[in-house]
């Protein structure tokens, strides 16, 4: 397939690209500054354009995939609908402006938008449903940890996380939510404690504990290298050529 990468220089961006690479897909990367990523070519953002309808002479893209940031994100979606290029989005933090941005783009091409690729992170989605379920009134913490570049907090994985939570306990527990603490507060019954570390290199750790008064349990997930995340992507981006228009998520292409 023709692949256009957004954010190719990137510490996810470049793993999409030598991932996909090594698959042996034709591989254009984008990014502000241009430059090389594992011997592929990167354009600078005003060639996007060109490169996903294929002016640039290499024929239109089949497929992009973006690991950028959300203001730039929304605006190459659009371009991308424009095109009738699917567009696999691993970029996270979006406002809701931004996310309806997305979706219309979703009216006339596929949109794939992921907070994590990881299949673990899919799996540890139906564990914590499961445990919540099974455990009910246990107090639920969610610790999530990131490398010191990360931008916006807490990560999407948590939000799907804590949108899990609410699944399970069939309520909307926004309003429940403790973003750390401090001072005097005593922890009430329906709260979801929510805490964000950022720290060196850490690809990405979301944890979270279970716990009444006898017993607790942890379900911990750990990215190990971000080499998890570009196959995950890469495998959506496959699967989502010749899909209808629509917005779709990891789930559907597992
Ligand atoms: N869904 C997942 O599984 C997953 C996994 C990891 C990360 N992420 C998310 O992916 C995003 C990128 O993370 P990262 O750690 O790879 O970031 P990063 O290392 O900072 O890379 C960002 C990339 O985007 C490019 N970029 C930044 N602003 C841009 C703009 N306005 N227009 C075009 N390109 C732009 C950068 O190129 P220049 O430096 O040349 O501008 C760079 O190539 C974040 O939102 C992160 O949370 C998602």
């Amino acid at each position: 397939m023709r692949l256009v990468v957004i954010g190719a220089t990137g510490r996810t961006g470049s793993e999409i690209v030598a991932e996909a690479s090594g698959r042996g897909h034709d591989v254009v990367g984008v990014a502000r500054s241009a430059d090389t990523v594992e011997d592929v070519r990167v354009h600078p953002t005003e060639k996007l354009r060109d490169l996903l309808e294929g002016e640039a002479g290499d024929g239109p893209a089949d497929v992009a995939i973006d690991f950028t940031v959300p203001g730039a994100c929304r605006e190459y979606a659009t371009m991308a609908a424009e095109a009738g290029v699917p567009y696999v989005v691993g970029t996270t933090g979006f406002d809701e402006e931004g996310l309806d941005e997305l979706k219309e783009a979703s009216e006339s091409i596929p949109v794939l938008k992921a907070s994590n690729f990881a299949r673990g992170v899919q799996a540890l989605l139906r564990v914590v449903e499961a445990g919540i379920e099974a455990l009910p009134g246990y107090d639920i913490e969610l610790t999530e940890t990131h490398h010191s570049g990360k931008r916006d907090a807490p990560s999407g994985t948590a939000k799907s996380i804590l949108n899990a939570v609410d699944e399970a306990r069939e309520s909307d527990s926004e309003l429940d939510r403790t973003h750390g603490r401090e001072g005097e507060h005593l922890r009430e019954e329906s709260e979801v404690g929510v805490h964000v570390r950022r720290a060196g290199n850490v690809r990405g750790e979301h944890e979270v504990l279970l716990a009444d008064n006898d017993e607790v349990l942890t379900l911990t997930h750990r990215a190990e290298s971000r080499r998890v995340f570009a196959a995950g992507a890469v495998d959506a981006a496959e699967w989502l050529i010749g899909k209808e228009a629509g917005w779709y998520d990891f789930e559907d292409a597992l």
